[in-house]
């Protein structure tokens, strides 16, 4: 995820700014750069790779760069628009290098508004969306930075933290947010601007956080809030009391639980600017498929491995049931092995988080050399399975650190469930038959969020549980792939074995392995299904094991079958096993916790698979 870090003070400025990149750097990224603005000139310094790479460049290129006091500007980038390369990384700027940026977030109308500023003459050297920022500020100044700015800030769609410094006014910097967070570090006769506390906390820990549609004037001396429409503001100086490696969980205790609590976040990441309800469909233009060609899909194949294999398996459920398409999962490890067939009309579709996936990649390959047409849905931008697709959806989750997948599950099926939507609309979805699934996709930020504030009761409940050394996991229908999910997470970072089962499958073997000790986890939500799923748990409770239900919030009825109930919000089919799955994470994660384990890099496991 992108990292802002912005000096202005008395200080060696690029020293500081150096040291705050690596204080980001565990957020991931792949570029990084740096501009420092001094009366009438502009420095910048961009490289791809490591912050060493650029700390290199400006030993190399700046020999007096401890000697330069003032504001400076600097940024770790994790590609969105355009490649990992140089030319893409930030500080961005207008031609006449009037104006500098660093940006985090995704400017949602940078298209149109790029194509207005090149016919008045501005002229790009990026493929990214911030790039118009600079442009628009240089546009729109007429002498006063501070107009000029917020002028720019007001056309744009999307999100932002930014921080701007010009060469015509080297005591300011300008610092604005909307949807993507800045604080600001509150220091004596200096100041220091970053997206995240950990850059800054090294310094000082009094922070200035600011609110959406915030513009903050920073000198060295004074820091003076507006809104948008210039109107002052007062925000709070809070106080931070993590220490450093806190910091860069945000204070959590594992990257695993920030990653989780992140996920209202993350799937709005997805989800934004690609809902449409004009047409009652999803804009998705990666896909790179014309309606026609949408329409002549007869067959789709879902490729990945680990949780990216249990989105897919929603998937299959997702496009059968909306687009009338027959589709298949299969795990990627299997597929050149096979004789995969490949027909016109067929669509492989890969789904992995880091892109790096080798079992994956191959299948991609196989895939292509036999001529089906790939799509991507990853994580990483340029990543291999990115590029060597060519087309597919990103989820813009962020970096996942932990190595329990966690966030990246619920914006692979909401990717997954806007590829349905459209493919069902260009075949057969009725009109409100596509609303209804955008109103849906449009709560799952704050049907997750009601998930996520149950967290104390979920520990409880794993409290509970935590010393049974055998578990089963049961669902049916699209509560099957969410039960092999829980199963997964639970025994990857708690090492307790968990069977992730076909509820119906249960009496066909493993029923003999229950007894008092080995708890059974019941996928019981209230959708179609539900009946049954009370029948399973009570062939679990006769053989004594102890159940553990997930249900619908206000669901009364589970009670009476469940030892222990988690209750989720009432949501629609297709995204139910998102919801349970988020309280499964949780269950888990409190496990391992209570387990003492290493939760964000168990024993074994790597987050990415570059080998067979
Ligand atoms: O990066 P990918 O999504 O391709 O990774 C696939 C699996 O290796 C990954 O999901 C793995 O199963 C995780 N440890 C699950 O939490």
């Amino acid at each position: 995820m992108c990292g802002i870090v912005a000096y202005i003070g008395n200080r060696p400025v690029v020293d500081i700014l150096t040291d705050g990149l690596r204080r980001l750097e565990y957020r991931g990224y792949d570029s990084a750069g740096v501009a420092l603005v001094g009366k009438n000139s502009l420095r910048l310094l961009r490289s791809v790779g490591k912050v060493k790479n650029l700390v290199d460049k400006i030993n190399k290129d700046w020999p007096d760069h401890a000697s330069i006091c003032g504001a400076g500007i600097a940024h770790t980038r994790w590609a969105t628009h355009g490649a990992p390369v140089e030319k893409n990384a930030h500080p961005h700027t207008d031609e006449k290098k009037n104006f500098a940026v660093v940006h985090n977030g995704i400017i949602e109308n940078y298209a149109p508004l790029r194509e207005n500023l090149i016919k008045k003459g501005h002229v790009f050297t990026s493929e990214t969306d911030t790039e118009v920022i600079p442009h628009l500020i240089e546009e729109c100044f007429e002498g006063d930075f501070i107009k000029a700015v917020t002028a720019a800030l007001k056309q744009l769609d999307g999100t932002f933290g930014i921080t701007v410094i010009s060469p015509l006014f080297p005591d300011t910097m300008i610092v604005a947010r909307r949807g993507s967070p800045i604080v600001i570090g509150v220091c004596e006769n200096e100041a220091i601007v970053a997206s995240d506390v950990s850059a800054i906390i090294a310094y000082t820990k009094q922070v200035i956080y600011l609110n959406d549609n915030d513009i903050a004037v920073v000198k060295a001396d004074s820091i003076d809030l507006r809104n948008i429409d210039n109107v002052p503001v007062s925000r709070e100086i809070s106080h931070i009391n993590w220490d450093t490696g806190a910091a860069e969980k945000g204070g959590y205790e594992h990257f695993m639980l920030k990653e989780i609590f992140e996920q209202p976040q993350a799937v709005a990441n997805t989800l934004r600017g690609r809902l449409d309800e004009n047409d009652a469909t999803a804009v998705l233009n990666g896909l790179n498929l014309t309606p026609r060609e949408i329409a002549s899909v007869s067959r789709i194949t879902i490729a990945a491995c680990g949780t990216s294999l249990n989105a897919g398996m929603l998937g299959d459920y997702l496009f059968e049931d909306l687009a009338d398409l027959p589709t298949e999962y299969e795990q990627a490890a299997e597929f050149r092995y096979r004789n995969p067939i490949i027909q016109p009309g067929s669509l492989i579709i890969a789904i992995s988080q880091s892109g790096e996936t080798a079992d994956t990649l191959a299948a991609v390959r196989e895939a292509k050399n036999k001529g089906a047409s790939v799509v991507a849905i990853c994580n990483v931008v340029g990543s291999t399975i990115a590029r060597e697709s060519g087309a597919g959806i990103y989820l813009h989750a962020g970096p996942e650190i932990g190595v329990a997948s966690t966030k990246a599950f619920s914006c692979q099926v909401a990717a997954l469930l806007m590829m349905a939507l459209k493919f069902g609309r260009a075949r057969r979805l009725s009109r409100q038959e596509g609303l209804d699934i955008i109103h849906e996709l449009k709560r799952l930020p704050e049907l997750i969020q009601e998930v996520l504030k149950t967290s104390r009761h979920i520990e409880k409940v794993a409290k509970k549980y935590s010393r049974a050394e055998n578990f089963f996991f049961i669902g049916r229908g699209y509560m099957y792939p969410a039960a092999l999910e829980g199963a997964l997470k639970l025994k990857e970072i708690s090492y307790v074995h968990a069977e992730g089962y076909h509820a119906a499958e249960l009496k066909h073997g493993p029923i003999a392995l229950l007894e008092e000790k080995v708890p059974v986890l019941a996928l019981a939500n209230d959708i179609p299904g539900k009946d049954k799923i009370i029948g399973n748990i009570q062939e679990c409770r006769a053989r004594k094991s102890p159940v553990i239900a997930i249900s619908t919030t206000g669901d009364g009825e589970i009670k009476n079958h469940a030892n222990d109930v988690i209750e989720v919000p009432r949501a629609s089919i297709f995204l139910t096993p998102v919801l349970s799955v988020i309280a499964m994470q949780l269950l888990s994660y409190y496990v391992a916790k209570e387990r003492g384990c290493s939760i964000d890099q168990p024993r074994n496991l790597a987050k990415s698979v570059t080998v067979e």
